[in-house]
């Protein structure tokens, strides 16, 4: 009985030889331990065996048992390795290949030009600072000397909110950010800071827009004088629409500064020489700037005879159209991917 089993043994270790893949390795695995398999076939002989040598035919039976399973699965493992690394050595990635086109999105102008901005003020100091765009009456045009019934409200007329509201307003200036930040100011110290933002006005054709957005800039000190204000506006204006731009200040009016100016650069698309778009003089308009009015500061809360301040203001969709070359403002807010998308990747030095 014993020798039948060295015999199923011996007739296993020949066997294992004709393993070369899954199949021939599932065919000696039924050959062996199978319902009619040459070990199961040894279980099977266990209830003729006399007593006394059951003991040791069980355990040479147990022992053949363990030896085929434990062959076979060594087996199993290192076919399955094999076929991975057969397979590994077979997938070479092609990375000359082109991938798959990534559609990316673009900058919509306004961001662009906005981040201009900031660059600029915040390489010469200033911090960004943002106000709300629902403001009080006062906020927007009492504490900045355009008391109820001032005339020149008239330009600026907005939308107003309703009933309890009635004293609120869709801001039409980032001016009312100054005031903001005045007041917000415990120590009435210095301030160096731009706001950008979305203001309203009653306004709708091709160059004017219900919605649009300026930037102002404040910048309060001891000893601020109108030669600070030429020195940052003339260098701004180089920065951002190149360094060949002239810039001319001429004498105006704003209620919240004294002297008030407005600012012109030679025209970006003729140079200088006389245009279409300079309506022939040479010069366009851009910012409006002064000395910020003593009952400015006075009313948030500063001592004007200590601290000075100029300030400045500008339609960045002005810009926006200038630098890209866009001729009606509503196409800035019509949100048409064509026509975003022609500023994809667009350089913006
Ligand atoms: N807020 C003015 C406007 O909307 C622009 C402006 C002019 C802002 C002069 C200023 C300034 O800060 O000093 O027309």
């Amino acid at each position: 009985m014993n020798e039948k089993i060295q015999l199923v043994k011996e007739s296993f270790s020949n066997d294992l030889n004709l393993i070369v893949d899954m199949k021939t390795l599932n065919d000696v695995r039924v050959s062996y331990l199978g319902k009619k398999g040459k070990v199961t076939e040894l279980s099977q002989m266990m209830k003729d065996i006399p007593n006394e040598d059951k003991k040791t035919f069980g355990m040479l039976l147990n022992e053949v048992r363990n030896y085929v399973t434990s062959e076979i699965e060594n087996k199993k493992k290192a076919l399955e390795e094999k076929a991975l690394n057969e397979k590994l050595e077979k997938e070479t990635i092609d990375i000359t290949l082109p991938s798959k086109k990534v559609k990316r999105g673009s900058k919509h102008p306004m961001t662009r030009i906005e981040e201009r901005f900031e660059d600029i003020f915040t390489s010469m100091g200033y911090t960004v600072y943002e106000g709300p765009e629902i403001e009080s009456d006062e906020n927007c045009f009492q504490k900045l000397n355009l008391p109820k019934g001032h005339a020149a409200r008239d330009a600026q007329d907005t939308f107003y909110l309703k009933d309890e509201y009635e004293n609120y307003l869709l801001r039409s200036q980032t001016s009312t950010a100054q005031v903001r930040a005045m007041e917000e100011n415990e120590e009435k110290g210095p301030l160096r800071i731009v706001c950008p933002g979305k203001v309203y006005r009653r306004d709708e054709d091709a160059t004017h827009s219900h919605q649009f957005m300026q930037i102002e800039g404040l910048v309060i000190d001891k000893d601020i004088s109108m030669a600070d204000l030429k020195g940052t506006l003339e260098l701004f204006c180089k920065k951002i629409l190149g360094e060949k731009t002239k810039v001319r200040f001429r004498p105006s009016y704003f209620p919240f500064t004294e002297p008030s100016v407005e600012v012109d650069v030679t025209c970006f698309k003729c140079g200088g020489k006389g245009c279409a778009l300079c309506k022939q003089t040479g010069w366009i308009e851009v910012l409006g700037a002064g000395m910020v009015h003593p009952n400015v500061l006075e009313m948030s809360g500063y001592d004007s005879s200590k601290y000075q301040g100029f300030a400045f203001g500008t339609g960045m969709d002005r810009f926006a159209m200038f630098k890209y070359g866009i001729t009606d403002i509503r196409t800035i807010y019509g949100n048409d991917i064509r026509f975003l998308e022609q500023f994809d990747r667009k350089d913006d030095e």
